[in-house]
């Protein structure tokens, strides 16, 4: 049985967030589509490093968590997709954090259900135009 943890957020990790952000499969489940530089990362995580949180399955990373300005982002690498790390990333930043929310395109049915079977609730809409 896979034994997760969460990390604090260093150096050494800042492409495994890059490359997950923009890996096929992940990268669409977010609100924003954009590809991001390896100088870009490093400026972002310059700044943000510290709201970050990896998961580790012994040793591996295996997926992210951050909260900035009290929203959640999250992924999980797509080979541990499915296999509880999600739920675990959550329920551990949110003990830290229990006031953070969280916002999922419509469509993305396994986000909903992650922060659904965490005990959020479906609060709010945003339209926007096409
Ligand atoms: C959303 C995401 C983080 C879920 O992570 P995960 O590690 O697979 O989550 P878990 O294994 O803990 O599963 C959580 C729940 O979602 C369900 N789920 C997972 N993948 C699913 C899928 N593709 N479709 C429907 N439900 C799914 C699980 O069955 C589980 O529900 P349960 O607790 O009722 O059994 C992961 O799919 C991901 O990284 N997606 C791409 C990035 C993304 O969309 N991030 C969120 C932006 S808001």
């Amino acid at each position: 049985m896979a034994k997760y943890r969460l990390v604090k957020n260093e150096k050494k990790y800042w492409e495994f967030i890059r490359n997950l952000r923009t890996m096929k499969g992940v990268a669409e489940g977010f609100i924003a589509q954009r590809d991001i530089t390896p100088k870009q990362q490093e400026k972002y995580m310059l700044k943000y490093n510290d709201c970050f949180y990896i998961c580790l399955n012994e040793r591996e990373p295996v997926g992210y968590v951050g909260i900035i300005d009290d929203d959640i982002r999250v992924a999980t690498h797509p080979s541990y997709q499915g296999k509880g790390v999600g739920t675990y990333m959550i329920n551990e930043i949110i003990n830290l954090n229990p006031t953070a929310i969280a916002k999922v395109k419509v469509d993305n049915q396994a986000s909903l259900k992650l922060f659904e079977s965490c005990g959020f609730k479906r609060k709010y809409y945003i339209l926007e135009k096409e």
